[in-house]
């Protein structure tokens, strides 16, 4: 037992949540798996993870059972998780995952990359709230529009599909604009310091996904987690080839090798509005295949995604370590703050 075990940070949003300290683990495609949710939700948090993790509908539903036993059987404990749904057209999967989400009653749903108005009506029905995954005001006038919940404010330098924003400038943004509406902060936050200067912008928790990648429960190559550890800041990229929007990776040799750019002809099936669709389920296939090739031990072929938080990840940790230091860097900055002399 740690000596953070015990303490609380409590706010508006980790009462919404049950959760008892503003942390969010980000959903991470062919990262978060079991482990980490159950370690999340055991450390008290908001663990996170995507439903394309569990392509399989068995699987899913499996995962979800085992979720809902955990939060429904701590008894009065914090903790709680939720699951990101890709509502593009292009996720052959959303109608599927949708139906399981909404069976399983998932109790905090996390939309990107699309239109979230059919998963916030349907999560609604049964009681669960939803935050959209935004990188800008006008994407987030959409969101609010349709009654989500909350907002993911995604900013420059995040790990996936960065914004363009810096986080601090969306955050507040985001508040000026819906004052009601808690906003989760995404992007550079892997420690208590930079979480509290989220919160100090606004945001109601920082939500973490890089840090997250270097924990003993990730279930990726040791290479990965020790590519994390090594590589900072200036090493991080962004590449549209695996996606079709820009994402962060490392720096590697395979990286520079697909380039950052679409080629001309990519570009053009993608605008097209007859191939557009198609196209870019074809895109994201090949996209998906790299990645997972890369979390495996023993490949050659590196394409790593992680966000320029790696600069402040030094080791790799269990999640409840993460999640003590991250207690306790909040509340060395915290009291930091509090000696300021002020006149
Ligand atoms: C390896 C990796 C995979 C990710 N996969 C997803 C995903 O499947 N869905 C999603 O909404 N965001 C995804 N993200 C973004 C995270 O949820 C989160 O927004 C981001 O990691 C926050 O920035 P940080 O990495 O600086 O903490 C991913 C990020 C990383 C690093």
């Amino acid at each position: 037992m740690t000596e953070t075990e015990n303490i609380k940070v409590e706010n508006e949003l980790t009462r919404m949540l049950n959760i008892r300290f503003p942390l969010v683990m980000a959903p991470m495609f062919l990262v978060s798996n079991e482990a980490m949710l159950a370690a999340g939700i055991e450390a008290g948090i908001l663990a996170c993870f995507p439903s394309l993790n569990y392509r399989n509908e068995s699987e899913l539903q499996s995962v979800l059972e085992k979720m809902n036993d955990r939060i429904h059987n701590r008894k009065g404990k914090y903790g709680n998780y939720g699951m990101n749904l890709i509502v593009q057209k292009a996720n052959p999967w959303f109608k599927k995952h949708l139906d399981i989400c909404i069976r399983m009653k998932v109790p905090v749903v996390i939309t990107s990359l699309g239109n979230p108005e059919s998963t916030i009506n349907a999560a609604h029905t049964y009681g669960g709230k939803v935050f959209c995954d935004v990188i800008n005001l006008a994407h987030a006038e959409k969101c609010a529009k349709a009654g989500c919940d909350g907002f993911v404010a995604v900013g420059q330098g995040a790990g996936g599909h960065a914004g363009p924003y810096p986080l601090i400038l969306l955050t507040e943004a985001l508040k000026k604009r819906f004052p009601d509406l808690p906003v989760m902060a995404a992007g550079g936050i892997a420690n208590g310091r930079a979480l509290l200067s989220s919160l100090a912008s606004g945001a109601s928790a920082g939500y973490c996904g890089t840090r997250f990648i270097a924990s003993t429960e990730a279930d990726v190559s040791a290479e990965y987690k020790q590519a994390i550890v090594r590589h900072k800041m200036e090493d991080i990229i962004m590449t549209s080839r695996i996606s079709g929007t820009p994402c962060s990776v490392i720096n590697t040799e395979f990286a520079q090798k697909i380039g950052t750019e679409q080629n001309w002809f990519e570009k053009m099936m993608s605008r097209n509005s007859k191939t557009k669709k198609y196209f870019k389920m074809l895109v994201q296939r090949r996209g998906f295949n790299w990645l997972e090739a890369a979390v495996k031990p023993g490949n050659y072929q590196n394409l790593w995604c992680a966000g320029q938080s790696v600069e402040m990840v030094d080791e790799i940790q269990s999640i409840q370590d993460i999640v003590a230091d991250f207690i306790r860097g909040y509340f060395i900055a915290y009291n930091e703050l509090k000696q300021m002399n002020s006149y």
